[in-house]
């Protein structure tokens, strides 16, 4: 463990020059690219911040105030498994990897850079959303998650520069060159290009965006390039507390919104300046459906591919099957023909999209009766509802048709006519937005979100996260 060199470090750094001297030529781009790109208006601010220091189950992490670009961005793998083979495809009980196999580095690059490129994206979505914080404990969370983000581009980086040469180092490059939601240079995903410049959609995107991330890691955590299994894993353990702060996130939206419904004899919660749940299922079918593209096309030979080349598994692909080659099964998956749905059986392997995004949808249903729990217990009779995969879609196999929020098929017209009851409109996204002032005092919360239960690793709620410049700035406005 090398956690006082330049790049801390658990790969032994020290002893491979070449990558060694690579990684520090990259170092001052990724400071740039930070500072112009990375949260505005608090680079000088003191956070309160988690930086992973080990890899060990107990103590990986440790707190303490940080300037953010001082923020130790370190290199960490999981341990490797002794004698660990490849799970799943048709190298099924081969010794994995330790180098990239020729005929798999050009895929390998690709599912590697394409994972990096969304961590800086969304760093650069959500660059402005400090300014308008509903709490200090909200605004730590974000730059928490911010530079682990950045954390986790450097864990890509690590392995283009150590096993693509060249075209390793000037992927690294074009990393911190594109940027979200420019036309002329946009980040790859187009999820990713997405304004996220309130609280309300943060909190949805680190709930479906990030819980996408979740289930991608998850996958190349099984593959059979055992460093990106190692380097997966760790980012894993990072990535549960952005998913923490998106279902919690909306949890307290949604805890207030039906206080201040319970307060109208209309059941407006506007009017008491909160965001009403109708309002927030809105913005539930926009996220969720705009997140579900990520997992790709439902019949996929790129899907098959990385399965069969042994690249990417299934979610707990080990634990969770008994047949890890996938060459007999078939998927019976929801397609429309002849103006109806209906079930076609599609070869297993180029369904994996599918049974990854069945995972997916199955934990954000379990989210979304959570959040339905606490609106009952505040006595409100609201349900918040998944929409239907089908609903809203891009890609795939059912872009181009048009479907209700329960996966009914319906005609463009209807869809049009009943648009802004399911999707938020101009209105209802500057609404939101007005409720964004920033509340920046110790313990103090936007009116318009519950306060959290707890505080951060034991701090009290009224623990001063943020401290400095950004924040004394946004007192003065306040
Ligand atoms: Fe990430
Ligand atoms: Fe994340």
């Amino acid at each position: 463990m090398s956690l006082f060199d330049k790049i801390p470090n658990n790969v032994n750094l020290s002893d491979d020059k070449r990558l060694q001297r690579a990684l520090e030529t990259w170092q001052p781009d990724f400071i740039n690219w930070w500072r112009e790109m990375g949260p505005s208006g608090f680079q000088e601010d003191q956070v309160y911040l988690r930086t992973a220091i080990s890899v060990s189950n107990d103590g990986w992490a440790h707190y303490d105030y940080v300037k953010m670009p001082e923020y130790r961005w370190g290199i960490f793998l999981t341990p490797p498994e002794p004698g660990r083979t490849i799970s799943f495809g048709d190298h099924a009980g081969q010794p994995v990897w330790n180098e990239v196999p020729g005929e798999l580095r050009n895929v390998l690059r690709r599912i590697i850079v394409t994972q990096a490129d969304t961590e800086p994206a969304s760093v650069e979505q959500q660059r402005m959303l400090g300014l308008t914080a509903p709490s200090l404990y909200d605004l730590r969370n974000l730059f928490q998650v911010n530079v682990e983000e950045g954390r986790h581009l450097w864990a890509m980086v690590h392995l283009l520069h150590q096993f693509f040469g060249r075209d390793g180092r000037e992927e690294a490059e074009q990393l911190l060159q594109r940027r979200a939601g420019n036309p002329d240079t946009p980040r790859i995903l187009s999820t990713f290009n997405e304004a996220t410049d309130e609280w309300l959609s943060f909190f949805c995107f680190t709930m479906f965006t990030d819980r996408d991330g979740k289930y991608q890691l998850a996958s190349l955590a099984e593959s059979g390039f055992d460093p990106l299994s190692r380097a997966t894993r760790f980012m894993l353990t990072e990535e549960a507390f952005h998913l923490f702060v998106g279902e919690t996130g909306i949890d307290r939206i949604v805890r207030r919104s039906a206080q201040l419904t319970k307060m109208d004899p209309n059941g407006d919660a506007r009017k008491h300046g909160g965001i009403d749940l109708p309002t927030v299922q809105k913005y539930i079918n926009y996220w969720f459906s705009s997140a579900v593209e990520l997992f790709g096309g439902e019949i996929s030979t790129n899907a098959a591919e990385f399965f069969s080349t042994g690249l990417k598994g299934r979610y707990r692909e080990k634990e969770k099957y008994q047949d890890h080659a996938a060459l007999e099964g078939f998927y019976s998956l929801d397609v429309f023909e002849n103006g109806r749905i209906q079930q076609r059986e599609v070869p297993l392997r180029n369904a994996l999209n599918e049974v990854l995004r069945d995972e997916y949808v199955s934990d954000c249903e379990r989210a979304v009766r959570k959040w339905n729990r606490t609106i009952a217990a505040e006595g409100v009779g609201f349900e918040l509802k998944l929409p239907s995969r089908k609903f809203n879609r891009k890609m795939g196999i059912y872009a181009g048709l048009y479907f209700d929020t329960d996966g009914n098929p319906i005609s463009q017209e209807a869809f049009e006519a009943r648009r802004d009851n399911w999707l938020p409109t101009p209105e209802d996204r500057a609404y939101v937005r007005s409720l964004m002032v920033p509340v920046v005092e110790p313990g103090k919360v936007a009116h318009w979100i519950a306060p959290p239960a707890k505080g951060i690793e034991g701090t009290p709620l009224d623990f001063e996260y943020v401290r400095g410049e950004g924040v004394n700035r946004l007192r003065g406005n306040a």
